[in-house]
């Protein structure tokens, strides 16, 4: 028996993962980065293949991890997380520095930056593990830990999308047809609270089209809380 509240348990940090060039430079946010071998200093990033950082990864051979604290901006993470940067341009109005490769490195809400060159491919079905090793490494602030992934679950009401390794899917109605007594409705693609007392609309005289506004999932994907 697979038991999901097991795979609630692990631990996992939060990154920015970034891949690109001065010209186009693009990211995403992971939980699913970590060091794979000590001598030498290898990483391993688990990108989903239809994201667009998986494209530019595999054509430039070159990655960084941006390392983000506990009180990460929910700004930065929803637009490195939420939305796919094929038709945006994620890394505009970011503090942005280039590295040894000319692979983009995001600073915002960060304590520690890597930078690697890819070595390795590992091809797991819906994603491909980058393995990189690791060219150059700084902390650019020692004030404060780094972000856990329940503590972003916790704090910011959010939960990983479906391209992320550990999204776990949430059964959702055709049609959210039960009314919530509280007035608040939850997205079970990203976690994001639709608050009927803070909006104009109620939630329930929103057009059946309407999508989340953070990561553009149906009406139907929500549920009442
Ligand atoms: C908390 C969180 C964790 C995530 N972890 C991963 C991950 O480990 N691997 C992955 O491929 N996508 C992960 N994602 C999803 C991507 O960040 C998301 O699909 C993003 O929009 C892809 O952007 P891109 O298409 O511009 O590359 C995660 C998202 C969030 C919010």
């Amino acid at each position: 028996m697979i038991d999901i509240e097991a795979f609630k348990r692990m631990s996992y940090g939060l990154y920015i993962v970034c891949s690109g060039n001065q010209d186009k430079g693009n990211g995403y946010i992971s939980n699913s980065v970590f060091q794979v071998t000590a001598k030498p200093a290898q990483i391993a990033a688990c990108c989903h293949k239809d994201n667009y950082t998986s494209k530019i990864i595999d054509k430039t051979g070159s990655y960084s991890v941006s390392i983000l604290h506990n009180e990460a901006e929910t700004s930065v993470i929803d637009k490195f997380g939420y939305q796919s940067g094929e038709n945006v341009d994620k890394l505009q109005g970011m503090r942005v520095e280039y590295g040894g490769t000319g692979v983009p490195i995001v600073l915002n809400s960060v304590i520690a930056w890597i930078e690697c060159k890819v070595v390795k491919k590992v091809d797991v079905g819906t994603h491909i593990m980058f393995i990189g090793e690791v060219l150059q490494t700084e902390v650019i602030n020692d004030q404060k830990p780094a972000m856990t992934y329940n503590e972003f679950k916790e704090k910011k009401n959010r939960v990983a999308p479906p391209n992320a390794p550990t999204h776990i899917d949430e059964p959702s109605e055709e049609e959210t047809t039960e009314k919530s007594s509280s007035g608040k409705y939850q997205c079970t693609q990203c976690g994001f609270i639709y608050d009927n007392s803070e909006e104009d609309t109620p939630f329930e005289d929103l057009p059946e089209d309407w999508t989340c506004p953070v990561c553009g999932a149906k009406k139907s994907d929500f549920k009442p809380i």
